[in-house]
């Protein structure tokens, strides 16, 4: 790699030890993917996948402290990823013993740290951080140094940042350097498609459907999605960067896409069109009989397959209020064909403390707590990974939780008839 002058006596040490080595970090991690040079971070704010206190973090712990006694803290403020605990989730005794005792006993003091290394706001806590109740939206065409993935393909491809999938702590050292290494989907080239996926479905798709499906065919590289502007339209308005932010994080957890493009819906699309394909692009056709293929190959990692779910997780990526608003016309409307008051199965949804606060603000949220469903800021797979909550059976329409836990799919019709009714 290339480096300034400047950017060379970095990391040589002239402006201390610490920034030296971070420099060198980002140095090895640009020469493994071929980077010619650094470019710098122009995003306004930074955004970082580590918020959990996990106590056996002990050496991200060091190292943070390190950063902060070298005072090479972050040059942006940034939001974070949900934290995992929240006392309105429902939680049996030794759940929550394991959790504060051993599992995030490190919470409040990581939090102080990311305090000290430069975090937005004691609240900035969401892998939705790009919503407006948050106030973390990159414009198109910045550079950013994040890695949480969901965010990272929304960045991507609704907004037309640029950004690689990095990983937790690099995220921090870009920030901290101002600077990131220039390869992959900061380069045009590496924007470019190599697939095109044909929607050819007789109905709107299930986004977490289609997503998956994406992103278990084309894994890592980068699709041109024709078609699915019949059933989302051409514009990019609420209820469509809604479908694109869980169609994202299903593309990226089941497959690993950092980056889609959707013809005549998302910008880089709407600018190039077709010139954004390369030559010899694959093709993958999706079919309603495609989508049902896919979700009937998802293994149920239940103990008890027939087992009674326990408890029912929506929001993982974050709701944006117009989905927690809609939710709760549908879980009303749900439990009033059932003739039921309350959901039958413990059901929590989650969303950004932002988008939690404006929420409260509506006539909804007294409406959806009579239904007994639970709203929570918690990231519902940091609830799940760990062998106390692995064992129990919970659903979701995530695909993201359905791909890292024991989570078992359901799509969004399902789960309300599951929560307002009952039954499998
Ligand atoms: Fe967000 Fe946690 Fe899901 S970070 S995307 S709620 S796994």
């Amino acid at each position: 790699m290339q480096l300034t002058e400047k950017q060379q006596e970095i990391l040589n040490g002239a402006q201390g030890e610490t920034l030296a080595k971070v420099m060198k970090t980002l140095v090895m991690y640009g020469d493994c993917f071929g980077a010619e040079k650094m470019v710098p971070v122009t995003s306004k704010y930074n955004h970082l996948v580590t918020s959990f206190g996990l106590k056996a973090l002990g050496p991200v712990y060091d190292l943070m402290n390190q950063l902060i006694e070298a005072g090479a803290v972050s040059t942006q403020k940034f939001s974070a990823d949900p934290r995992p605990l929240d006392k309105n989730v429902p939680t049996n005794f030794i759940q929550d013993f394991v959790f504060k005792n051993f599992m995030y006993s490190k919470q409040d003091f990581y939090e102080g740290q990311l305090q000290k290394l430069g975090l937005m706001e004691k609240d900035a806590f969401t892998c939705t951080c790009y919503m407006d109740e948050v106030g973390n939206k990159p414009q198109k065409g910045e550079i950013l140094s994040w890695a949480e993935s969901s965010a990272v393909v929304y960045a991507n491809s609704v907004l037309g940042a640029r950004c690689n999938r990095n990983s937790g702590i690099v995220d921090l050292f870009g920030s901290v350097l101002g600077m990131v290494p220039y390869f992959g989907l900061l380069t045009d080239e590496g924007r470019k498609a190599s697939w095109i996926v044909k929607i050819e479905t007789t109905k709107k798709p299930e986004a977490q459907l289609l997503g998956s499906a994406i992103g278990m065919k084309v894994m890592e590289d980068v699709p041109y999605i024709v078609g699915l502007d019949k059933w989302l339209g051409t514009e990019l308005d609420d209820a469509t960067c809604t479908y694109l932010k869980d169609f994202g994080a299903a593309t990226a957890s089941n497959g690993a896409v950092g980056l889609y493009h959707i013809a005549n819906l998302t910008p880089e699309a709407v600018e190039q069109g077709e010139s954004l394909i390369q030559d010899g692009a694959q093709v993958y056709v999706i079919t309603d009989e495609e989508l049902e293929r896919v979700k009937n190959n998802y293994p149920v990692i239940w103990k008890n397959p027939d087992a009674q779910p326990k408890l029912c997780f929506m929001g993982c990526p974050h709701m944006s209020l117009q989905q927690l608003k809609d939710w709760t016309d549908r879980v009303e409307k749900g439990l009033k064909e059932a003739g039921n008051t309350k959901v039958v199965i413990p059901t929590v949804f989650t969303a950004a403390p932002g988008v939690l606060k404006e929420f409260e603000k509506t006539e909804y949220a007294a409406r959806l707590k009579k239904t007994g469903v639970i709203v929570s800021y918690i990231c519902p797979l940091m609830f799940m990974n760990n062998p106390v909550c692995g064992k129990m059976p919970v659903i979701t329409s995530s695909n993201k939780l359905r791909t890292y836990t024991t989570a078992r799919y359901y799509t969004d019709d399902e789960i309300l008839v599951q929560i307002t009714k009952g039954g499998k």
